[in-house]
């Protein structure tokens, strides 16, 4: 088989078969097929799309491209949260751990920033000596030993995504349906996991803007979590502006601490706790949602969720002293305002380009070997319904590197859009889907 004829067989809108599919993901995995043919491949998938049965065969491939992680070691359902990728998106920190101080294993493998969106592992790392690689003996033993683990991409566990996903963040070949859907259901079904909570972002800062987009890719998700024997649950949330005020690294880290102390921004909290109840009631810790919710109300009420995020740090090696004293995290040397040209209210804010200005700013990567800077992101100042003057910053933009640091501000700037009337409140979540298929909004 030739790599070249897979590749024009895609650009012409063909369906791949099989032997094709395995022979990409395992050529790609072992170095045999080179990053340009992997690129020109993951291109005309991007224009072509692939059918429901070859997404099922890409998702089989890549969670067979390593090992499959054996959990039956640790008691219980365990339970994996995943999001489809936003701007903001911190609610890993506080959901997991909420879920997790309510009884609930959570076994859960993270990625790096894909795209102008952040990732779980980059943000991790921010905390200092935190270590995201662990063995699958390790991880087991934490998962029984603290009821939760989150690890990223070893080179063992679906190491083609973890290949393909870092060549699709510099090729701009992200927001694919059947791309998104495979690697991610990939990792998830190789990760060991009983039960799945998926976050489908939907909006501009979304990979899927529209709620038609985002609730496709949740069916596609879900029926491929379901065939393979999992529990499922699909949430579709608002991703039309990032998620709580900061976006970046250790920001993010400690806008999730905070809301574990109970002083997060509205959204966060909100979400956090409505994911942690999903996450209890696919664990079997609740019957219903509802009671699920004032599980996870009361973990946070509590100080058990922060409690839990401290054993969380302490056990993947991290300094838990971080919680009480945010200075142990990188620090931007630098900042510049994003400042509003005229007086109004904040209409709408371009998520995605205030990732793009989070990753300009040293946050996130240009390409696939770039270091990042874990000091550096964006502090929101104005988010939609606020009232703003002209002159007054928007947005501060964090990082190393002055110089970058303006270019990100004007990016950052540019997100706004500042109008008379006082735009209409969007819901933060849009739907749910579940294993009864497209389900009521909550509860
Ligand atoms: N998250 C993933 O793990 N993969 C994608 O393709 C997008 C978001």
């Amino acid at each position: 088989m030739f790599m070249r004829d897979v590749i024009q067989k895609k650009r012409d809108g063909g369906s791949l078969s099989a032997a094709e599919i395995d022979f990409f993901v395992n050529g790609y995995t072992e170095g045999a097929i080179p990053d340009y043919q992997a690129a020109a491949l993951l291109m005309a998938i991007c224009f072509s799309g692939l059918s429901a049965d070859e997404i099922f065969l890409l998702t089989g491939a890549i969670a067979r491209s390593g090992e499959i992680v054996d959990l039956s070691g640790v008691k219980g359902t365990k339970v994996d949260k995943h999001s489809t990728g936003g701007v903001g998106d911190k609610t890993t920190f506080v959901a997991a751990p909420l879920a997790a101080a309510c009884g609930v294993p959570v076994a859960k493998m993270s990625g790096r920033g894909l795209g102008f969106t952040g990732g779980t592992v980059d943000k991790m790392e921010s905390i200092p000596g935190m270590r995201s690689s662990l063995g699958a003996d390790e991880f087991i033993a934490l998962v029984n030993r603290t009821g939760i683990a989150v690890i990223g991409q070893t080179g063992r566990v679906a190491p083609a995504d973890k290949k393909i996903y870092a060549l699709r963040d510099v090729t701009a070949t992200v927001d694919s349906l059947g791309l998104i859907a495979s690697s991610i259901m990939g990792k998830k079904l190789a990760s060991g996991s009983d039960a799945f909570v998926l976050d489908i972002k939907c909006g501009s800062g979304a990979f899927m803007g529209t709620l038609a987009d985002a609730m496709s890719l949740g069916e596609t998700m879900a029926g491929i979590g379901e065939a393979a024997g999992k529990k499922v649950i699909a949430v579709v949330t608002d991703m039309d502006q990032p998620l709580g005020r900061c976006v970046g690294n250790s920001i993010e880290v400690i806008e999730a601490i905070e809301t574990l102390k109970g002083r997060g921004p509205d959204d966060v909290t909100e979400l956090s706790l409505r994911l942690a109840s999903y996450m209890i009631c696919a664990g079997g810790a609740a019957g219903t949602r509802d009671e699920g919710y004032g599980m996870a109300e009361r973990a946070l009420e509590s100080g058990a969720g922060l409690g839990k995020f401290r054993e969380f740090v302490g056990g993947q090696h991290g300094d838990p002293r971080v919680t009480e004293d945010y200075s142990l995290f990188p620090e931007a040397a630098f900042s510049e305002p994003a400042l509003s040209g005229e007086d109004g209210i904040v209409s709408g804010v371009d998520a995605a380009l205030i990732g793009l200005a989070s990753q300009r700013a040293g946050a996130g990567r240009e390409t696939k070997d770039d270091a990042i800077d874990l000091s550096a992101g964006i502090v929101m100042r104005k988010k939609r319904g606020d009232a703003v003057r002209a002159g007054e910053p928007l947005a501060e933009v964090f990082g190393s590197d002055p110089a970058r640091l303006r270019i990100a501000a004007e990016t950052a700037r540019s997100a706004f859009a500042i109008g008379r009337d006082r735009p209409a409140r969007t819901e933060l979540i849009r739907a749910v889907i579940d294993g009864r298929g497209p389900g009521p909004l909550w509860p």
